[in-house]
């Protein structure tokens, strides 16, 4: 059964019906086409187009339908095309000719568009839910590690001291954003197509507003040729998760680190690494360079929707079918890739002693000379020149900052003496960071308990809160 085919004299070709079906990917759509195909029998049935008994039996057949979808007893076929083709062939085959009266005043154009932005907003809190289960991982490893110190670093340098605590949540506050991403998105997403028919609206008295709300949109569309255009929503999605994967792509290169040998910070529970089939002492963390790769695919998708976009002319057109594969792929993706990531970092084991030794090497805490200089009323350019030559000294040396002499120190600068020793421990140096932000134990509790809330709060929202 074809949904068109009335000025047609043949069938189509082999070749086109090949490359036109979406049927093998687009059935996901199927329960919220037919969510949307109940809202439209109920308008109809408003206008006069369908006696009470017709809207009863049709609604009764599209619940039958969204059974035998959900048990796997209604499957398409190739020769369905798409879901919309599939669905109606489903209703023909129940209702006979009353199925058929189902399509007036709407199109696959507006069902398609309504169809996607209902399949994204539902499956966008759940992606939310993964994604507030691995801040609220990082989040309870941050907890245990407040005061832990850690070489905090640039250019993977020894840079300052951190605490360990604050370099986890420091992974934990893009993941907020991006979950603030999805909500700012859902509320844009909210604006129901149907009712736009093929591009010009309907002459038939339909209620756009009512389907959408039925269908828990915020409002119909505003231009019908518009509402059957616009593949924005799919394209900020996919910004959204080629973002979310960028951001996991990076956690995930600093667990590689992390559990390297050079490192050797972090050891991952054996449920959440891999091991090697020539080499029998290697544990891998396949789970973050997985993570890291992902990334790539989910990047492609956005470009792959941005390109096949840019040069369409109003309104549908049949290259935006391939908006489906790239948003599918990449929920696919990262509902695959979260809770993995999720369970290795809940489970990791922080080696905090190593963290600690590891993070005054490097004469991190230079800053801190420079700043007891300053502080001492010498201009920060000369307190800058003054600690370099103590660096230089020491490296000269082959010896760490709290190693020097007093001889050393009066050697260097006349501004120096002993009383520098105070600043040259890692807690002390912590222990200055005060500033609202900054990687002190203290403000690292402030900044933890302030994540502990917002993530109540996006798991309430992933749960369906508004
Ligand atoms: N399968 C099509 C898609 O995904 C549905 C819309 C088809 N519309 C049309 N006029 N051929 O875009």
């Amino acid at each position: 059964m074809k949904l068109w085919g009335g000025r047609f004299e043949g069938g189509p070709a082999e070749a086109l019906a090949a490359l036109s079906v979406s049927v093998h990917f687009d059935m996901r759509l199927a329960p919220y086409d037919l969510a949307a195909s109940k809202a439209h029998a109920r308008v109809l049935a408003d206008a006069g187009l369908l006696e009470p008994d017709e809207l009863r039996s049709m609604l009764a057949a599209l619940d039958e339908l969204a059974e035998e979808v959900a048990e796997g007893a209604f499957v398409a076929t190739v020769a369905d095309e798409d879901v919309h083709t599939a669905l109606e062939r489903g209703l023909v085959e129940k209702l006979g000719t009353l199925g058929g009266k189902l399509r007036a005043g709407r199109s696959r154009n507006d069902q398609v568009a309504t169809d996607l932005r209902l399949y994204l907003r539902d499956h966008a809190r759940g992606l939310a839910a993964d994604v507030a289960d691995l801040a609220t991982a990082l989040a309870e490893q941050a907890a245990a590690h407040v005061s832990t110190p850690a070489p905090g670093m640039t250019h993977v340098q020894h840079a300052q001291p951190v605490t360990f605590g604050h370099w986890l949540l420091a992974h934990v506050q893009p993941l907020l954003r991006d979950l603030d991403r999805l909500r700012d998105w859902d509320r844009r997403t909210a604006v129901s197509p149907l009712g736009a028919g093929a591009l010009a609206g309907s002459s038939l008295p339909l209620d756009p507003e009512r389907v959408a709300k039925e269908l828990g949109f915020h409002s119909s569309a505003a231009n019908s040729m518009d509402a059957v255009s616009d593949r924005d929503f799919v394209a900020e999605f996919l910004f959204v998760t080629a973002l979310l994967g960028v951001h996991l792509s990076r956690l995930g290169e600093e667990i590689v680190l992390w559990t390297s040998q050079e490192f050797g910070w972090v050891e991952l529970d054996d449920a959440f690494a891999t091991g090697s089939s020539i080499m029998p002492q290697k544990k891998n963390a396949d789970i973050a360079e997985l993570a890291r790769g992902k990334a790539g695919r989910l990047i492609g998708g956005l470009v792959a929707v941005l390109t096949m976009l840019k040069g369409l002319p109003l309104t549908y057109d049949r290259d935006m079918q391939e908006d489906k594969e790239p948003v599918f792929d990449a929920l696919d993706t990262l509902r695959l890739v979260l809770p993995a990531m999720t369970g290795l970092i809940a489970t990791m084991r922080v080696r905090a002693e190593v963290l600690a030794a590891a993070a005054p090497i490097g004469y991190s805490l230079a800053t801190e000379v420079a700043d007891w200089l300053v502080r001492k009323n010498v201009p920060f350019r000369e307190a800058h020149e003054i600690t370099g030559r103590l660096v230089a000294l020491c490296a000269a040396r082959r010896i760490e900052l709290h190693e020097v002499t007093d001889e050393d120190l009066a050697a260097v600068s006349d501004h120096l003496d002993p009383g520098v020793r105070d600043v040259l421990t890692v807690e002390s140096a912590l222990a200055a960071r005060k500033t609202p932000g900054s990687t002190g134990p203290e403000a690292v509790g402030v900044q933890l308990g302030a994540v502990q809330r917002e993530l109540k709060e996006w798991q309430g929202w992933a749960a369906g809160n508004e």
